[in-house]
């Protein structure tokens, strides 16, 4: 299959990519390097070197043979040049990984919340018109969250996307119909993969596009089979307070004797993923797309449930590190259950990675290993979901990133 990876830079994106051409896909990388522009606006880094873009791919051409393709448009306001790619290249499925995906980040400032906005909800509706206008029957398959569904379950079994519901009809009886789950977002960027939600129903069923929404839970680990292959593959791994994803951070904070900072009572319950299952779902949605004028799929894709103060526990004792139970700067619930069904993924061949088979390798290859480079000042999070209100405004008007 030819597939542009829209996002394919990034911490999901570049693992996937190299995945799906080592399975013989021809692959396309669309990216803007908004991310690695935020490193620079956040004075932060991924833990590990990661290389230009450049070099990556070099590298990947030198160790299998096999070029991937790049293009760099950004994704949300360059329709132009998004709609001529589509003609040119035609794919079979487009992979969109394109979006700001930091809840705290989305939450440090109202430039960052019109940023997240305007890049999230613009880059997935440029990608459907310009699919449209450009007459392709390429399936979409796009990363969303497990955030969409909010956390309070209530006992309930979260269910792929999808609730049936019974309505009282006017004449007397019952009728019944699935709706998309009720969303409850639980961050400005969580909102906006809701926001997605919409837009992939609409055009699903208007122009019936092909889509598959894959809610992604907390990703963890950094290397892949094929980003191991040679140091310059390597992917990122992110450990500052506004990018750095839980349990990274805590592997992250065990390397170098930082006490493990548990937000609240890490009572909150969250599903998680490893970045090999992350690659490996992918592939297994793109090789099985819908039919046209089939509604939009939902998977989820995560593996395993767990609560943050579990989390941090099973690590202290794996290395020693101490606990330290920090003010939440998240406005949320100190605790909650989370039941969530991911049979899709499981059906269509899954093998998971669990927590317990692979925990202690991640701990002792990358965080040891790179520890050195961690700057200690960046762990803090220091986004607040309640801020005080703004003064100073200046460098955050306009389009300018504020650096
Ligand atoms: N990492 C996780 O734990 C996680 C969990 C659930 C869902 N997801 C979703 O997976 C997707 C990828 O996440 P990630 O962790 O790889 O994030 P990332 O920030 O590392 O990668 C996103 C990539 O998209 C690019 N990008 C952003 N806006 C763009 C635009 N307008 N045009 C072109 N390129 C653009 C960035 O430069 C970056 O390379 C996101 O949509 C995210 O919401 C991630």
């Amino acid at each position: 299959m030819r597939i542009l990876i829209l996002g394919g830079d990034g911490f999901c994106g570049w693992p996937t990519s190299l995945h799906l051409s080592a399975c013989g896909h021809d692959v396309d990388i669309v990216d803007n390097f908004a991310r690695r522009d935020a490193d620079l606006e956040l004075c932060a880094d991924s833990l590990t070197p990661i290389e230009p873009l450049e070099v990556r791919r070099a590298a990947w051409y030198q160790v299998t043979g096999r070029d991937i393709g790049f293009h760099r448009i950004d994704v949300a306001r360059d329709y132009e040049a998004l709609l001529a790619l589509l003609q040119d290249t035609r794919p079979d499925a487009i992979v969109h990984f394109a979006e700001q995906r930091a809840a705290p980040y989305s939450m440090k400032s109202s430039w960052h919340k019109r940023y997240t906005v305007d890049n999230n909800v613009g880059s997935t509706h440029n990608l459907l018109a310009a699919i449209v206008e450009a007459q392709l029957d390429a399936h979409v398959v796009h990363l969303g969250t497990m955030g969409v569904y909010g956390y309070g379950t209530a006992g309930v079994t979260l269910p792929e996307g999808y609730l049936a519901v019974r309505m009282d009809a006017q004449d007397g009886s019952e009728v019944e119909e699935e709706i998309l789950y009720p969303v409850n977002p639980g961050s400005v960027y969580h909102m906006t993969k809701t926001l997605d939600q919409l837009l992939f129903a609409f055009y699903a069923k208007n122009d019936e596009l092909r889509i598959t929404d894959l809610h992604q839970g907390i990703v963890w680990g950094t290397q892949t089979p094929e980003t191991g292959l040679d140091d310059r593959l390597i992917n990122r791994f992110d450990y500052d307070g506004d990018y750095g994803t839980v349990l990274n951070r805590f592997l992250m904070q065990a390397a170098i004797g930082y006490p493990l900072t548990v937000h609240g009572t890490g009572g909150q319950t969250r599903a998680f993923i490893h970045i090999r299952d992350t690659v490996r779902c992918v592939q297994l949605a793109v090789e099985a797309p819908p039919e046209r004028g089939e509604r939009v799929r939902i998977y989820n894709q995560m593996t395993e449930v767990h609560r943050v103060i579990d989390l941090a526990g099973m690590i202290a004792r794996l290395t020693g590190a101490e606990i330290d139970l920090v003010g939440n700067p998240r406005k949320e619930a100190s605790h909650n259950d989370l039941l969530v069904s991911n049979r899709n993924l499981l059906e269509l061949g899954l093998d998971p990675v669990t927590l317990a088979d692979d925990l202690l390798q991640e701990v002792t290859g990358i965080a040891e290993r790179f520890k050195d480079r961690c700057d200690r000042e960046r762990i803090p999070c220091r986004s607040r979901w309640v801020a005080e209100a703004e003064t100073d405004r200046s460098g955050l008007e306009g389009d300018a990133r504020p650096v």
